[in-house]
């Protein structure tokens, strides 16, 4: 069995060393330096030769300068002559970039699937992609996990017997329905249009929402438009509670204290992004095991789907 490798870039180092941690491998070092121009340059400062090497990033800001590094350690990978290159990317930031939805305009998920192919990456362990279809940018194996068994255990300790998942749109309405399958829950969708990064318009809730305890299923809080603009919609159909959860908790523009000072009961998210601030309402869960588990398997040529599964 060839050897595992693990760097990680300087986007959440906690989380490299988390999952380094539930391996038992140690994290090898790596060296950034920054040029008079501003150019980068990646030193791997361990053996990669015939190893079987995992590059940990994830795409949070900054984001090009980040990428740049995992692109950079990839390449540092290949022409050291690893025998397998995998990027873990925790966050893929570009998969919001998935659709030609106006003239003209960049398809920035598909260009930097390309871009960490022809770096050297084999393959990627990503999660919660924001859409499906991210998957088959790339082309190469991908193993697309999600977060819905972490967040279902944290919700399944919470009084359940008045509940109702809601997916602010229609594209998530399928993850909720999983979701809620696993709590055994009705779920429910906004009808929503996004109109530009910033603004949000949901005209609708599909279900049932009046009375009942929501829980608020999306793959990530950005700035908070969507939620913020969901939570009115929930306010005005007479729901009587609501707990909010994501797998990317981003948070952009304070968007973590300005929900926080809302009504809303808690806020949950994962670790896949590294958070600035804390929170009381806030419970982060991590996903460092379920992204360790995954790269054991993958290792271990063993079965990843199977595991994610249930
Ligand atoms: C959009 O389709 C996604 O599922 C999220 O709802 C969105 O990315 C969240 O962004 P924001 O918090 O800025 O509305």
């Amino acid at each position: 069995m060839r050897e595992i490798a693990v760097f990680g870039g300087s986007s959440h180092p906690e989380l490299t060393a988390e999952i380094c941690a539930h391996l038992q491998v140690p994290q090898r070092p790596v060296l950034l330096k920054r040029f008079a121009n501003d150019c980068l340059e990646v030193q791997l400062q361990s053996n990669c030769r015939e190893r079987d090497v995992y590059v940990i990033q994830s795409l949070v800001r900054p984001v090009q300068e980040n990428l740049v590094e995992l692109l950079l350690m990839a390449d540092a990978a290949r022409g050291a002559s690893a025998a397998r290159v995998s990027a873990v990317i925790p966050h893929y930031a570009y998969a919001r970039s998935d659709k030609k939805d106006a003239p003209r305009i960049s398809i920035g998920g598909r260009l930097v699937a390309d871009l960490l192919v022809t770096a050297g990456v084999d393959r990627v362990l990503t999660l919660n992609l924001h859409s499906p279809q991210v998957h088959g940018f790339f082309s190469v194996p991908v193993d697309h996990l999600h977060a819905l068994r972490e967040l279902a255990a944290h919700f399944r300790q919470r009084d359940l017997s008045n509940a109702v998942v809601v997916s602010p749109d229609l594209g998530y309405a399928k993850s909720a329905a999983a979701f809620a399958r696993r709590l055994g829950l009705p779920v429910a969708a906004g009808a929503k249009e996004r109109m530009s990064d910033t603004e949000v318009r949901i005209a609708a809730i599909i279900g049932d929402v009046a009375g009942r305890d929501v829980i608020v299923l999306d793959d990530e809080i950005s700035r908070g438009t969507t939620v913020f603009e969901l939570l009115d919609r929930l306010r005005e159909q007479g729901a009587r509670s609501v707990a909010v959860a994501c797998t990317h908790g981003l948070f952009a523009d304070n968007a973590l204290d300005k929900l926080a000072a809302s009504d809303v009961t808690e806020i949950v998210c994962t670790n896949s992004a590294p958070l600035e601030t804390e929170h009381s309402k806030l419970t982060v869960l991590s996903v460092a095991p379920a992204l360790a588990e995954a790269i054991s398997r993958i290792h271990n040529g063993e079965s990843v789907s199977s595991l994610f599964d249930h």
